[in-house]
């Protein structure tokens, strides 16, 4: 509580700070303010006296100009060009768990592709009964899921097996998403065409220049994956792979096709006539660790981080982040304040979904001393997120992708937050 709230009735405390204290408990006790003449509450205001805009102003509304920081970003350096590169999702400033697509991180290998649903095929061919090809407006009259998955590159986090690099939440983790997508079950496609009998793989590929073409295992073809048409309620944006992409739920989002144009069954993955596949890791000794597709349980703290440190000093403090899991759902998430020594479990904002962003928070009362802010992800297959020492030991130091270590963020006294590594 703070001191000046200290004076104050209890019936007029309890107005002040009820609402945050009925939600966290104890600790968040204090975070209102007494009252004190402030002319946003005593004077007639700008907005108060004129009228707002009518109803045909915005027939597609965008985020206030207020919020003008809160978008992608990408990292100069990074690459060579624009095109073949890739952005980050503002994960510091936002908050639950769906990604909007407007802000959901982008990576292309030729750029985003323009193609009208009237333009768009669907071919299923190779082994099967039938070969097949599908209009959007086929793809429509099939039965539909809807399904929250999140969808990360493999390069996530890829900058930081060296050492801490890139300050901020958004540039260390900011290759992710997570939306609610609306589509077929590519199985549903598969049993139209008939799969031969001996067929074991599909050879997935997307209409752009790159056609980003990937071997997925027939297994994982039938289970989850989905022909998704809708994201958030409605049509993918072209970033995003409009009008059809492939959801390929839990594994690294290279397998996630955009555009999507052709699937052929094979019986042996096309990556096998290449010499190393794609994404592949280099390990400490020298081998390369290849067909790493479901993608590790792994967490970071949004805020306070390097893009979102504490400006109110100390007192009741949100500790908020993210935790999703490849191989099921997120069980529990430990936050630790001192650098990994002690941990506390944090609460999840609801319980871990299967293959989806799993919001956490933890509400604790800052004494204003630095901290060492650390969160460690726990999934339902038992495996428990590494630290950065632990997965240098398998992996090395030259790895680029799968990187889902702890990550640290140096809070200092005065609010600021650092991207550290603690030995
Ligand atoms: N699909 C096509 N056709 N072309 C691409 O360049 N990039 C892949 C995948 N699908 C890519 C693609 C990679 S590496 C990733 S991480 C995801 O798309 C990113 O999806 P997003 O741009 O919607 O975030
Ligand atoms: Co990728």
């Amino acid at each position: 509580m703070s001191d000046d709230a200290k004076g104050m009735a209890p019936s007029r405390r309890q107005f002040l700070t009820g609402a945050a204290a009925a939600g966290a408990g104890a600790v968040a006790a204090g975070a209102g303010r007494a009252a004190a003449p402030d002319p946003l509450i005593t004077e007639v205001q700008d907005w108060a006296s004129g009228l707002g805009d009518g109803v045909d102003v915005t027939p597609y509304g965008l985020p206030i100009e207020y919020e003008s920081d809160v978008v992608r970003r990408n990292v100069e350096w990074l690459t060579a060009d624009t095109i073949s590169s890739i952005n980050f999702t503002p994960i510091h400033a936002l908050d639950g768990t769906i990604t909007p697509q407007g802000c959901a991180f982008e990576r292309h290998h030729s750029g985003a592709i323009e193609l009208r649903k009237e333009d768009y095929r669907l071919m299923i061919n190779g082994l099967v009964d039938t070969p097949l090809v599908f209009t959007y407006a086929d793809l429509e009259r099939f039965p539909r899921e809807n399904r929250v998955y999140f969808c990360e590159c493999a390069a996530n986090s890829g900058m930081e097996w060296a050492g801490a690099q890139l300050n901020g939440a958004q540039f260390t983790h900011g290759m992710i998403h997570n939306m609610e997508y609306s589509g077929v079950p590519l199985r549903t496609l598969l049993e139209e065409a008939g799969v031969s009998p001996q067929s074991k793989w599909v050879y997935v590929e997307g209409a752009d220049a790159s056609s980003n073409g990937r071997s997925i295992p027939l297994e994982k073809a039938m289970d989850d994956v989905l022909v998704a048409f809708k994201a958030n309620g409605e049509a993918l944006r072209k970033e995003h792979g409009y009008p059809v992409r492939l959801v390929v739920p839990g594994w690294e989002g290279n397998l996630w096709i955009k555009w999507l144009r052709r699937v052929e069954v094979m019986d042996q993955p096309v990556e096998s006539r290449e010499e190393t596949s794609k994404y592949t890791d280099t390990l400490a000794n020298g081998i390369s660790r290849k067909w790493t597709w479901e993608m590790d349980a792994k967490s970071v703290i949004t805020s306070p981080s390097p893009q979102a440190p504490v400006t109110h000093g100390k007192g009741p403090l949100v500790i908020t982040g993210l935790a999703w899991s490849g191989r099921g759902a997120i069980s529990g998430v430990d936050v630790s304040l001192d650098g990994g020594k002690t941990w506390q479990q944090a609460r999840l904002a609801a319980p871990g979904a299967d293959k989806a962003l799993t919001r956490f928070y933890l509400d604790i009362n800052w004494d204003g001393a630095e901290m060492l802010l650390q969160s460690r992800a726990r999934d339902t297959s038992g495996y428990v997120q590494p630290t950065k020492a632990q997965l240098r030991e398998v992996r090395g130091l030259n790895s680029i992708y799968h990187n889902n270590a702890i990550q640290t963020w140096w809070v200092k006294a005065n609010g600021e937050a650092e991207n550290v590594e603690v030995s």
